[in-house]
């Protein structure tokens, strides 16, 4: 684990999944708690990001929001469309989620891999889709515990990142984000540990580097994420390697995801 120095250029950066949680109304209030608890915790804005991730319902909501009160946090939706507007029921496409101001889009989630069956192949289409849309994509691999046990995870995490990346050079992933988030830490309040996430985030630097350049690979921002919370996220940012975390659960309560943020920057 090599620790982070305040020379690190690359900015924090602090996402809140909300996952299947809140209705438009609820992500109102719980914006503006986040919204006060912020300011409260008088965070360094220069230092981190701090984005919300909540269902497409919600998005208009705190759009309105954010822009009407000249909030600085981001927003961002938790999955896109591979194809182009068009005959295809159900699914959003990435222009619409720009036009609503969105930064950020999750793309290929473990519990969307698990749960609607996205391959490889769908996540790079939809990174795809994401970055010809100018969103930024929030990219997620990780392992299950059977890999992690039985040490593959390195090897498996490394081919996800790959395949989900197939057919991109180093110019068109410029702002890309990685989140490792290893499948059996997620909501399961099973953290991996520090050294862990280091370990990870550090291998992924190196194979960015192999494939797209030292550049590509140094701008790279690489989250860790799976039982994220105020008192774990000092230990897991401290390594240079780890930009920042991509937080479920915590990141419900507007004033705990705040507290979450501060500890984060305060290291
Ligand atoms: P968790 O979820 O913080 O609730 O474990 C993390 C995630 O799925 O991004």
């Amino acid at each position: 684990m090599r620790k982070k120095t305040n020379m690190s250029d690359r900015t924090l950066l602090l996402a809140g999944n909300w996952k299947m949680n809140h209705d438009h109304l609820e992500a109102i209030s719980s914006v503006q708690k986040l919204a006060w608890a912020l300011e409260d915790a008088k965070l360094d804005e220069s230092r981190c990001e701090v984005v919300v991730i909540p269902p497409f319902t919600d998005i208009r909501s705190v759009q309105t929001l954010v822009q009407g009160d000249k909030l600085w946090l981001k927003y961002g939706a938790q999955d896109v469309s591979q194809h182009a507007p068009g005959a295809h029921t159900g699914e959003i496409a990435a222009t619409f989620l720009t036009r609503l101001g969105c930064s950020y889009v999750v793309i290929g989630h473990s519990e969307r891999r698990a749960d609607n069956h996205e391959t490889n192949e769908v996540v790079a289409a939809k990174v795809r889709a994401a970055l010809s849309a100018e969103l930024t994509p929030i990219l997620c691999v990780g392992e299950s515990l059977q890999q992690r046990q039985e040490k593959t995870h390195v090897d498996f995490t490394l081919d996800q990142l790959e395949e989900s990346l197939a057919g991109f050079d180093a110019s068109a992933l410029e702002g890309l984000v990685i989140a490792y988030e290893p499948v059996w830490a997620i909501g399961t309040g099973e953290t991996a540990t520090a050294a862990d996430a280091a370990e990870m985030a550090a291998a992924i630097r190196a194979r960015l580097a192999e494939k797209y350049g030292n550049g590509m690979a140094e701008s790279t921002r690489i989250l860790y994420g799976g039982s994220v919370k105020a008192d774990n996220v000092a230990e897991i940012v401290a390594d240079a390697d780890v930009d920042g975390a991509l937080v479920g659960g915590a990141s419900l309560s507007g004033p705990d995801f705040a507290a979450l943020c501060k500890a984060a920057v305060a290291k």
